[in-house]
Parts: structure tokens; C-alpha cells; sequence
């Protein structure tokens, strides 16, 4: 099969290289020249675990290639898929389609064999129609089905997201779809990954409510853990409590200072906008997104608290460990770390911050915060540490050297990847998500 994956970008990369793995032949394009000479010299545009060599592998043995040209690399393909980005609109949080209908344009008008043009993107529901009024409208002669296959992609683990999938969701209105797509991912098929074919809008709104119900799930499981500390539980033991039970499932039910990335907050946005538009309100969801928005702010009271207070925080020093939106990414879009910094910095608190991978993207976000190069640098001279990222390298922390570095030994661990009965041994004064500390 050839296919053919517009948009380099995170997701067309990943699915690009793995459909390549599986043996089909891919042409990932993109318009930005610089970045396809980058992949063309093997340097990835952004940081996943085993891309670059997953990548590498393919063009090695000539399965995966990259081009500027729409037209030249959708040649002879029998799916092309579009996956380039669907930012959130300023103002109104709706998807922004403007790429993705330039991209059905140029398809449509370039188009030299019959093909699926796969939707990857995110896209609100009704996208695929009017994807495919733009083809039909560019007056190509050749057979064409839109269809819909959203992507469950994790960043950090997303080439096992792609080749084990929970399932692969499409959603197509016609047998030549279906049948293209039951080709294109026929090897996973083979794995016994199941295959869940929908109509077309359909399968645009499980995307949705996929991201909203997980959002959903991080977001109660915090506000559990604020009750927790209120009343003097255990939000760890509450998750497997209730996690235990296979109706609710164990997983994203991890509390923390709020979920961020480029997925959840767009595309919960993104939801409450079609339910507005189709006026079928998600009262839910809206309450979610403003719980997770006014979390985050709290996390930096929170760090706030453990200096003595707001009033007594101006002129401290605090190291923040950890500011991607979770580990394993270089990725700050909507990371709980920036409001934090920024709780920090309006309060007069000198901020120093390590991460491993995001402090490039992260300079601009932050400019008050001085990045340093490790750990221990950032908790030189600090009167608090916040873990803010649950990065590997942050969960065997020297805590002696801590003490000797540290003005004073204050640990908030907004991940809760210590233990707070050996912290508080070490002499730490150590705070935590939805764990109160009761004396025995
Ligand atoms: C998510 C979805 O999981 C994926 O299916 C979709 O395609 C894109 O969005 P991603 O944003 O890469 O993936 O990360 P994910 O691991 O889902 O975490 C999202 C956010 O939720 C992070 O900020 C993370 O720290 C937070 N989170 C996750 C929690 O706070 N608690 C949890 O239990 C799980």
C-alpha cells in the first residue's frame, strides 16, 4: 500500500513512520522546507522516544521518504491522510480548520489516482463533510472517500500507542473506505487490535468524548484529592479504591496539578464549542475545564504555602523540577508549570527551574525563570522545591546533598512520587496532592 501523510508534524510523523514499520510505503510531507531537510539529515522536530530511530530504520530501507510537494508525494497513493494541526481559534476555542480545508483543497486539486483522504487531525464533528464538499467542488475525476480515523496517540509513549492500540476507530460512509482502511491497517488487525468502524461523524465525536472523559476522570480525581486533605484521606488509596472496580479502571486517575498538553485543554474547548453551536450544552465538561484552569493557579499557592505564605514569599528563592506538561515530551503547550511560575514570580519569588527536554520551549513561556543545567543548580540556595514533572530523573533525588544545597529542606511534590513517611524521616518538610500528614 502507499500512503501518503500530510503534516510532519508530531502526529503524521509518528503514524507516518509506524505505518512505514509495518511495511507500507509512506511519503510524510510537509510545507516547511527547513523541517523536511532536517528529517531528510535524520534530526527530528520533536523529541519522542524512538522516533529517531524508528525513522531512521524506515528511510534506511526505503519504505519512508519526505517531500515539500503535496502533489508529488500523493502520487499513486491509496490513502492520504491529513494530519496537520488544529490550534485552538483565538477568542472563541474552536478548532481552527483552516489547515486542514487548504490541505483538502490542494489535495483535491492535485489528485492523480482514486484515493481515501483520511481526517488524522482533530476535527470537529461535520469536518469530514465539508472536507469532502471541497474535493468535490475542485472538480477532480477520480473516486474519492473521506473518512475519519482519529488518533489516541500518547506524546512520550506514542509509537507503543500506535502499533498496540486499545483500538483503531473509523468512520467512513462507503465500502471503498472501508476497505482501504481495513488495508491500511490490516497488520494491526492481524495483532487482534480491534477495529471499530462508525459513521463518519461519529467517529469525530468519539475523539471528543475520549479526551473529555479522560479530562473528566484527571480532573475529579483532583478535586477528590482537595478533599482528601481536608479531611484527612488518602487520594492515592481512594484512586485504587475506586479504580479497583473494572466499571471506573484504574487508569488517569492519578492526582496532580492539573492536566495540560496539546490534546485535553483544545480539545475540550473545541467540544463545548460544538455543543454550543448545536445548542446541547455539556455542563460537565464546562465544569472541568474551569476546575483544571483554576488548578493550576492553586498549585502556586500551594508552593506559596510551604514558603509561609504569600506574604512571607517575596525575595525566596524556589527551585521548580520538572516543567513539560508531563515527562518524556519537550512539550509546554498548557503545562501547569507555567502558572505556577507565574503564582511564583507575581509574589516576588525568584524562580530557578530544571527540566530535561523542556527548557528550550519553555525560555519564552517563563521569562523571569532562570534555567539551569540540572537538579541540583535550581535547588542551590532555594527555600522550597516544587516537583512539578514526574521526570524519572526526579524520583531518586540525593537528599542529603539536598540539605546541604537547600536554604531550607521544603519539598512540594505536586506528582506525588515520594513516599511521605521516608521524606518526612530525612527531616523534609514535605507536602504532597490529597496525602495530609497525620502524626502517629
Ligand atoms: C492525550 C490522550 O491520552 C491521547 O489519547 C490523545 O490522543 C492526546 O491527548 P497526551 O496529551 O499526550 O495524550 O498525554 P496524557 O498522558 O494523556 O496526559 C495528559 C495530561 O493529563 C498531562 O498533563 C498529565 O500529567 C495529566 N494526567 C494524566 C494526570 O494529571 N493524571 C493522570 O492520571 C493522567
Amino acid at each position: 500500500m502507499k500512503i501518503a501523510m500530510v503534516g510532519s508534524g508530531y502526529v503524521g510523523l509518528v503514524s507516518g513512520a509506524c505505518f512505514a514499520d509495518f511495511g507500507h510505503d509512506v511519503v510524510c510531507i510537509d510545507k516547511d522546507q527547513s523541517k523536511i531537510d532536517r528529517l531528510h539529515d535524520g534530526v527530528m522536530p520533536i523529541y519522542e522516544p524512538g522516533l529517531a530511530e524508528l525513522v531512521g530504520a524506515n528511510v534506511k530501507a526505503g519504505r519512508l521518504t519526505f517531500t515539500t510537494s503535496l502533489a508529488e508525494g500523493i502520487k499513486g497513493a491509496d490513502a492520504i491522510f491529513i494530519a496537520v494541526g488544529t490550534p485552538s481559534r483565538r477568542g472563541d476555542g474552536h478548532a481552527d480548520l483552516s489547515f486542514v480545508y487548504a490541505v483538502a483543497k490542494e489535495i483535491g486539486e492535485s489528485l492523480a489516482n482514486d484515493a481515501v483522504i483520511v481526517t488524522k487531525s482533530t476535527v470537529p464533528v461535520g469536518t469530514g463533510d465539508e472536507v469532502e464538499r471541497i474535493l468535490a467542488d475542485s472538480g477532480t475525476s477520480h473516486r474519492f472517500a473521506v473518512v475519519s480515523n482519529p488518533e489516541f496517540l500518547r506524546e512520550g509513549a506514542a509509537i507503543g500507542d500506535f502499533k498496540r492500540p486499545d483500538r483503531i476507530v473509523i468512520g467512513a460512509e462507503d465500502d471503498f473506505g472501508r476497505d482501504v482502511m481495513r488495508e491500511v491497517y490490516r497488520p494491526l488487525f492481524l495483532n487482534e487490535s480491534p477495529i471499530l468502524f462508525t459513521g463518519r461523524r461519529t467517529s469525530e465525536l468519539i475523539k471528543y468524548a475520549a479526551n473529555a472523559f479522560l479530562a473528566t476522570k484527571i480532573t475529579f480525581i483532583n478535586e477528590m484529592a482537595d478533599l482528601c486533605e481536608k479531611v484527612g484521606a488518602d487520594v492515592q488509596d481512594v484512586s485504587r479504591g475506586i479504580g479497583m472496580d473494572n466499571r471506573i479502571g484504574a487508569k488517569f486517575l492519578h492526582a496532580g496539578p492539573g492536566y495540560g498538553g496539546s490534546c485535553f485543554p483544545k480539545d475540550t474547548l473545541a467540544l463545548l464549542k460544538t455543543a454550543e453551536d448545536f445548542d446541547s450544552p455539556t455542563r460537565i465538561v464546562e465544569a472541568v475545564v474551569k476546575v483544571n484552569d483554576s488548578r493550576k493557579r492553586a498549585m502556586g499557592r500551594k508552593v506559596l504555602d510551604a514558603l509561609g505564605g504569600a506574604d512571607n514569599a517575596r525575595g525566596k528563592k524556589v527551585a521548580l523540577l520538572g516543567l513539560t506538561f508531563k515527562p518524556n515530551t519537550d512539550d509546554m503547550r498548557d503545562s501547569p508549570a507555567i502558572a505556577v511560575a507565574q503564582t511564583l514570580t507575581d509574589a516576588g519569588v525568584e524562580v530557578a527551574a530544571y527540566d530535561p527536554e523542556g527548557m528550550e520551549q519553555a525560555r519564552p513561556l517563563m521569562p523571569e525563570v532562570t534555567m539551569v543545567e540540572d537538579p541540583y543548580a535550581a535547588i542551590d540556595g532555594a527555600h522550597a522545591i516544587a516537583i512539578v514533572t514526574e521526570w524519572d530523573v526526579f524520583r531518586a533525588l540525593d537528599f542529603n546533598r539536598i540539605k546541604d544545597l537547600a536554604k531550607a529542606p521544603v519539598l512540594v511534590d505536586l506528582r506525588n512520587i515520594y513516599r511521605p513517611d521516608d521524606v518526612r524521616a530525612l527531616g523534609f518538610d514535605y507536602s504532597s496532592i490529597g496525602r495530609i500528614f497525620r502524626e502517629a
